[in-house]
């Protein structure tokens, strides 16, 4: 990463520097990431999208516009509102950057484990290397915002943010490289909310609790998930959805032996499969949140659709890949 020396002139007289960043699902792996193990994940093609404007003096602000709320936050490490807080720690990592209003707009629900406080992020980090001549690499933007991430979730695994910043569908594990998954087709994702909010720190907390009290028989059962993950890996670039179905299946009934899952999110799920998808689980955090579902073609993808706004569920068809 490079700060150019006319950066500071450049902050000032740039107006209106723009940024994005990306949603994501994971395919398969989430939890179990926190702890060392490999997770698949694609980003969506939809996120944030951020505006940076220098302002003349202190302190910086930003407003937030999500579907159904405005939040207007002020950088501070000890603001009520974690947007503050996030924001004060992500400008922390620039050694001069002037202050700023940024201007958030989220297309993802968020809350919702599809990644939107680390889409934010990274949509803002953009827009303020833009707005500072600032030259980062999609990988150190991915290390950039895990001051961001965790004030959100704690202990993050990293897995959201770098997607956010690096998209395209990769298996990641904490402290490695990255590695990308070369997909044979696009992959037709539907993804249904369950309108139930969830807290990704309070579920992560759940499964450590877990761990702690049973090391032996979660340890296992996130090394049961590792090998799905890989043999999903393998599917993915064999092109076989049928086997990438059947082991997103197989990883939703271990993340619903870890108290992940709801009935409604079950019901969900159960839907999306009896109308033709191949496999479908949990996404994310959990506990609520959403649901993804693998469909084999356009026809069952809209049938899938279908079958889950029937149920309320406020749903999308997402296409990845390459
Ligand atoms: O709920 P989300 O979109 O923040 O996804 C969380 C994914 C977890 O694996 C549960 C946590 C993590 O940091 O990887």
């Amino acid at each position: 990463m490079t700060a150019a020396p006319e950066a500071e002139a450049r902050a000032t007289c740039a107006p209106g520097a723009r940024g994005v960043g990306c949603g994501k699902v994971i395919l398969l792996g989430e939890h179990s990431v926190v702890h060392g193990r490999p997770a698949l994940a694609a980003a969506l093609p939809r996120g944030a999208q951020a505006e940076a404007r220098a302002l003349e003096h202190g302190p910086s602000t930003a407003r937030f516009v999500f579907a159904d709320a405005r939040v207007d936050v002020t950088s501070d490490p000890e603001a009520s509102h974690p947007l503050g807080r996030a924001l004060c720690a992500l400008l922390a990592t620039y050694e001069s950057a002037p202050p700023v209003h940024v201007h958030v707009q989220l297309d993802l629900p968020a809350g919702a484990g599809l990644g939107a406080s680390a889409a934010m992020g990274v949509a803002i980090s953009d827009a303020l290397d833009a707005l500072t001549a600032t030259v980062r690499s999609p990988s150190e933007r991915a290390t950039q915002t895990l001051a961001w991430e965790r004030v959100f979730h704690g202990n993050p695994s990293g897995v959201d943010n770098t997607m956010a910043a690096v998209g395209g569908v990769a298996l990641f594990t904490r402290g490695a490289a990255l590695e990308r998954v070369r997909l044979r087709q696009p992959l037709l994702l539907v993804v249904g909310h369950s309108g139930e909010a969830s807290e990704t720190k309070e579920m992560v907390a759940l499964v450590a609790q877990q761990l702690e009290r049973e090391p032996a028989r979660i340890g296992e059962l996130f090394d049961a998930i590792a090998v799905l993950v890989r043999n999903a890996r393998l599917a993915l670039e064999a092109g076989d959805l049928r086997a990438l179905g059947q082991l997103m299946d197989m990883n939703h009934t271990l993340l619903s032996a870890l108290m992940l899952s709801t009935p409604r999110l079950e019901q969900l799920c159960a839907a999306a499969r009896e109308a033709g998808a191949l496999g479908a689980k949990v996404t994310g955090a959990g506990g609520g949140g959403c649901m993804v579902a693998l469909a084999p073609d356009a026809v069952v993808a809209e049938r899938v659709l279908t079958a889950l706004r029937a149920l309320g569920a406020e749903s999308f068809v997402a296409e990845v890949g390459p």
